[in-house]
This record gives structure tokens, C-alpha cells and sequence, in this order.
């Protein structure tokens, strides 16, 4: 596996490469959901890409950047036994300038859910994206569906500023007992961790109702809401698959999401039915 630290080195790396690139985009400390995006591209491309940064435009004022979890030793080996032909690992100061042009998130999609908690994060997200788009050039780029938001922006961003790029969603991954897999999921004391299954329960219960054709949103987020307690929550919400609010749900086209507070850790998870 090479391994480039510079962006114009990886360019001109990548110029030489015919095959079909497919990129993962990442921010280190990988886990096993990190590891079913490189399978997934490892399927679809000849040339694998993964990228660790962790992007510091996409993090708050009083959010810990500092605190993120780095393990670079341990994430080159897991990417070189994932078989990852290339590793980015740019410093901010190959990614980022003084005074810099960046992208701002749509006004409404940019500013719900997340974005309502977290203003700004997603002009952050797309700005580090649509770089890592540039240096890379991908044909393939892979994202969780856990992160239903960002991916949804990062189509919508691929659309309107005519990227070639394909986006590629990737299922979620869980523990056996059903906690979606996250790098936030380190931050839980143990008890914390069986607190944070009631978000997995309260996405099964809704996927249940929806099975048994109950389909009023305000009965699902309200059955959601009781698994939920006592845990503080974001948002539950029903969404159409253009991240619409929706009264009725419709099977093929809708997302349910979740966030909620376990300890000091916020935890987000969805399903798409
Ligand atoms: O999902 C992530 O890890 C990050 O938001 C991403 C897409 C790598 C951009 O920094």
C-alpha cells in the first residue's frame, strides 16, 4: 500500500492509474463499518483510495476536535490488510489555506437535524468533500447510510455542481445486538452502551409497525419516543428519501431517523424502509 501525504503528489500519482478508482473518504479510527465501505469498493474498483482527515472545518466552536480519536498506526494497517492500494493522509496544512474559498450547505437541507444542532458543519463537510473529490478524482466514492444527512448532501452536491463522480451508499453496519457502529461508540461506559440500544430498538419497533402496514408517522415517532426514555433526544424524524418531513409514510421511500444524547455522547441512527 503507498501512502501519500501531499495532494499534488497524489494527483500526479493518480494520473497513472487507468483502472477505475473508487475512493472512502474517512477520518481515521476505522472500524468495521470503515472496513464494509473498502470491501465495498474494493468490489466495484480495480484501484482502491481511502483518505484520513480529520476536518477541522466541520467540527464547532466548543466541539472537541483535539479529542478525536487518532490512530493512525493502527488505521495504515487495517487499510493495508483491507487490501487499500492508496492512503491519503494529508496534514490541514495540505488541505487548508489562510484565506480560504469554501461551499455552503443548502439553506434548508444544510439546516435540519444536524444542522440545526450543529450550524455550519455540513459547509464543512462538503467544503473537505469537494476538495478530496478534486485531489482524488474518483469515479466511485463511498459513504455510510448512517449518516444519512451528510450522504444525502454529498449527492445533492455531486448533482448541482456536475461532479462526475458516482456516490455510492453503503448499509449500515451493527454489533450483533444491534448498536450501529461508530467512532463515538468509544466514548460509552458500559452502562451507557446498554442505554444506547434502545436507539436500534426504537428504529426495529417502527420498521415493525411499518411490517404490520401501521403507518402514521405521529404513532411511529410516538412508540419510538417511550423506547427512547429516558435518553435525551434530538430528533426523531420521518423523512421522504429527498429528506422531506412526511405525515404518512410511504414503504420504498422513507427514512427514519434518530438522535439522541447517551451520557455526554450523541448518537445517531436510521433506517431506510
Ligand atoms: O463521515 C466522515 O467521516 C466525514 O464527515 C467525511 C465524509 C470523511 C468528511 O470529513
Amino acid at each position: 500500500m503507498k501512502i501519500i501525504s501531499d495532494a499534488f503528489e497524489l494527483k500526479a500519482y493518480l494520473k497513472t492509474i487507468t483502472k477505475r478508482v473508487g475512493f472512502v473518504p474517512t477520518m481515521g479510527a476505522l472500524h468495521d463499518g470503515h472496513l464494509s465501505l473498502i470491501k465495498a469498493a474494493k468490489k466495484e474498483c480495480k484501484f482502491v483510495v481511502v483518505s484520513i482527515f480529520v476536518n477541522p472545518t466541520q467540527f464547532l466552536a466548543g466541539e472537541d476536535l483535539a479529542k478525536y480519536p487518532s490512530r493512525d498506526e493502527a488505521d495504515k494497517k487495517i487499510c493495508s490488510l483491507a487490501g487499500v492500494d492508496l492512503l491519503f493522509l494529508p496534514q490541514v496544512k495540505d488541505i487548508y489555506g489562510s484565506d480560504e474559498v469554501s461551499l455552503m450547505a443548502p439553506n434548508v437541507r444544510g439546516y435540519v437535524l444536524e444542522g440545526a444542532t450543529r450550524p455550519g458543519h455540513f459547509n464543512g463537510v462538503l467544503t473537505v468533500v469537494n476538495k478530496l473529490f478534486n485531489i482524488v478524482s474518483p469515479d466511485y466514492a463511498y459513504f455510510g447510510k448512517k449518516d444519512a444527512q451528510q450522504l444525502n448532501l454529498i449527492t445533492l452536491m455531486v448533482k448541482q455542481l456536475f461532479m462526475s463522480v458516482k456516490i455510492v451508499p453503503v448499509d449500515t453496519v451493527r454489533e450483533s445486538d444491534g448498536l450501529a457502529l461508530s467512532s463515538r461508540n468509544i466514548y460509552l461506559s458500559v452502562q451507557e452502551r446498554k442505554e444506547a440500544l434502545k436507539i436500534s430498538r426504537a428504529l426495529y419497533e417502527a420498521s415493525r409497525m411499518v411490517n404490520r402496514k401501521e403507518l402514521a408517522v405521529d404513532d411511529i415517532k410516538e412508540a419510538m419516543s417511550k423506547i427512547l426514555e429516558p435518553l435525551e433526544i434530538g430528533y426523531v424524524e420521518v423523512l421522504n428519501r429527498d429528506f422531506e418531513i412526511v405525515q404518512e409514510l410511504e414503504i420504498g421511500n422513507t427514512l427514519i431517523l434518530v438522535e439522541a444524547l447517551v451520557g455526554t455522547t450523541r448518537l445517531l441512527d436510521n433506517i431506510w424502509l
